[in-house]
């Protein structure tokens, strides 16, 4: 197999990286400091088009591919992981299954301001009883005449105050499982709809988390996205797609330590030459590239299936996996290079160590990939 970036993805690169650099890079550290959500930045991220790339033009997107999606997560999350998060987010969880599972009407009032820009998205899925086991989910969906009455509250929701519009995951027909599982559409501001306080998070602390609250929240019918009981299968193909996201996140926030770390070695001089050309040091750099190249081409890839409509879920879980395991690897060699310096509050390989953290956790924890590509290689495991 082999897997090549076009022009156009190069392009594409070029143009975010110029805008990390100058615009979130600057930024990045009193955002991390100050738990500081980067609205001005999210704002020219949907003037410049970025914030529904894989949508097409009709939907309010930018109308490019997958692969397009991921290189401008990576970028992101380069010079910042919580900004990266905000995008992957944004553009695969509140949207996605709004392009993928509404009707038309639903699209042009949620889906074209999304793309465009316009109105940020979030997904509520995760709960205090149900975060791997998703399908533990308790939050109820109550039918009502035209709408439904939502109670519950969803916990760790990326995007949370900060969002328009939220994909919500409620229980319409209890004690069947997973199948008695609704997806809504639900808008900020609708009564009985409050937020937790945001989360003090280790990392990605641009990036606003909080839980939402649902307090007899009256949902119009109009809103149930798919049909009565399609939502688990909603909120896993969802996941399917969101995975590479975060694996995009991972390659970015583990990419700029690298860079960082290769830079630091060639100019940090002990025993009377660069730190580079003592060979433990240029081995951990080889390790690094090497496990930066495979998940690179994982997460392309991966990306290239879902654009080409083929099945993705097996490789989105792998380059999720993957490129997050590696991620804390090359994060923490890139601090072993850096040596105390890189220990110190201020350094940029400090807080991409704690940054990469959470995406071996979110989207489905690491182990959790490991039950979907095993699920996918023998068949589901037995509960
Ligand atoms: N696509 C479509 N349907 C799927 C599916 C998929 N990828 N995976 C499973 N299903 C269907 C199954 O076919 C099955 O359907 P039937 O009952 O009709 O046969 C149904 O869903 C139930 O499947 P399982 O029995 O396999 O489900 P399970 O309860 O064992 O759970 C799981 C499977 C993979 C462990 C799932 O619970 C899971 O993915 N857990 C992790 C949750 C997660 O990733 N949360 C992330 C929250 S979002 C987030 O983190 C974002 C952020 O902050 C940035």
């Amino acid at each position: 197999m082999s897997f090549k970036t076009t022009e156009d993805h190069e392009a594409l690169r070029a143009k975010v990286r110029e805008f990390a650099e100058s615009e979130v890079k600057p930024l990045a550290f009193l955002l991390d400091k100050e738990n500081q959500f980067p609205e001005e930045i999210v704002k020219k991220l949907g003037q410049m088009g970025l914030m529904g790339i894989p949508y097409p033009k009709e939907c309010g997107g930018a109308g490019l591919d997958m692969v397009s999606y991921a290189i401008a997560v990576e970028e992101l999350a380069r010079v910042d992981g919580g900004t990266g998060v905000i995008l992957s987010a944004h553009t695969s969880l509140g949207s996605w299954p709004i392009f993928a599972y509404g009707t038309e009407e639903q699209k042009q009032k949620y889906l074209v301001p999304l793309a465009k820009g316009e109105k940020l998205g979030a997904f509520g899925l995760t709960e205090q009883n149900a975060g791997s086991d998703a399908g533990g989910t308790e939050t109820t969906a109550v039918l009502d005449g035209d709408h439904y009455v939502l109670n519950g509250g969803k916990i760790f929701i990326t995007n949370a105050d900060k969002a328009d519009t939220y994909v919500v995951f409620a229980i319409t027909t209890p004690d069947i499982g997973t199948h008695g599982i609704s997806a809504f559409i639900v808008e900020k501001g609708w009564e009985g709809f409050t937020f937790g306080d945001h989360y003090d998070k280790m990392g990605i602390r641009s990036s606003s988390t909080a839980e939402l609250v649902f307090n007899d929240v009256k949902v119009p019918c109009g809103n149930l996205l798919g049909k009565e009981g399609d939502g688990f299968k909603i909120a896993m193909s969802t996941l399917d797609g969101g995975r590479i996201g975060i694996a995009a996140q991972a390659l970015g926030i583990a990419q700029g330590a690298y860079e960082s770390a290769l830079e630091y070695s060639k100019e940090r001089v002990q025993f009377g030459r660069p730190i580079c050309q003592q060979q433990i040091i240029a081995f951990k750099l080889a390790d690094m590239a090497t496990k930066l190249r495979a998940a690179r081409l994982l997460v392309y890839s991966a990306a290239e299936l879902k654009e080409n409509h083929e099945p993705y879920g097996m490789e989105s879980a792998m380059a999720k996996q993957y490129a997050s395991d590696v991620c804390l690897e090359i994060v923490n060699d890139a601090l072993q290079i850096f040596g105390g310096n890189g220990y110190l509050k201020g350094m940029e390989v400090e807080r991409a160590y704690r940054d990469a953290k959470i995406c071996t956790i979110y989207e489905g924890t690491n182990e959790i990939q490991r039950v979907v590509i095993a699920s996918h290689i023998i068949g589901r495991m037995p509960k």
